[in-house]
């Protein structure tokens, strides 16, 4: 695999998509062995725009009744975290009485996913799981449960399946980190 410029930075192949889809069968099947005997479909929380890779490879290999709802969030502003939250596209169904489980591309330092939880018990989500392909453990100081996590990395900045620096380099199926 080549190195990939983007704006004005580098970056050099780090995770492999045959490597993401190991992780992201380890979800499903927990997931599917979580909510076979669901007798209220969940609602699956694809949390744009990053995420929208994660939840389409996710999704097709759960085996029980879901709906799938979205909403935008924004936080990071170039490589690095701009520490708040911004609900920029609100969500696409009620949550109420409903169970919901996020799906993240990344969890950084736990920010946004916390508020997020917040938010989704604040509009009477009746439970609020959690789910991420990539966890940065080093960075992460929330006090959130993570109910499903795919795989740890560093604390390194990283584009490519779903993930982008400036909205560029999202479409690459492998991920890249940073090459300093
Ligand atoms: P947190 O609130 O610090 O946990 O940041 C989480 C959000 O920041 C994720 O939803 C991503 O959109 C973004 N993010 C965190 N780390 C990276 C990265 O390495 N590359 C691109 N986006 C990232």
């Amino acid at each position: 695999m080549e190195k990939i410029l983007l704006h004005d930075k580098t970056f050099r192949p780090f995770i492999s998509y045959s490597r993401l889809e190991q992780a992201i069968d380890g979800i499903a099947a927990k997931l599917n062995e979580d909510f076979k005997d669901a007798t209220d479909p969940p609602q699956l929380l694809c949390v744009l725009n990053g995420a929208v890779m994660f939840t389409a490879e996710l999704m097709k290999r759960l085996s029980f009744p879901l709906e799938l709802i979205s909403l935008k969030l924004s936080s990071y502003q170039g490589t690095k975290s701009s520490g708040k939250v911004l609900e920029v596209m609100g969500l696409t169904a009620p949550v109420e009485g409903k169970t919901v489980i996020i799906c993240e591309d990344i969890v950084d330092t736990g920010g946004t996913i916390a508020a997020l939880k917040h938010m989704l018990q604040e509009k009477g989500a009746k439970d609020v799981r959690i789910c991420t392909m990539l966890l940065k453990p080093d960075v992460f100081k929330a006090r959130t449960h993570l109910d499903y996590v795919g795989m740890e990395i560093p604390n390194a900045f990283i584009v490519g399946f779903g993930l982008d620096y400036d909205e560029l380099g999202r479409n690459y199926k492998d991920i890249y980190v940073l090459d300093e």
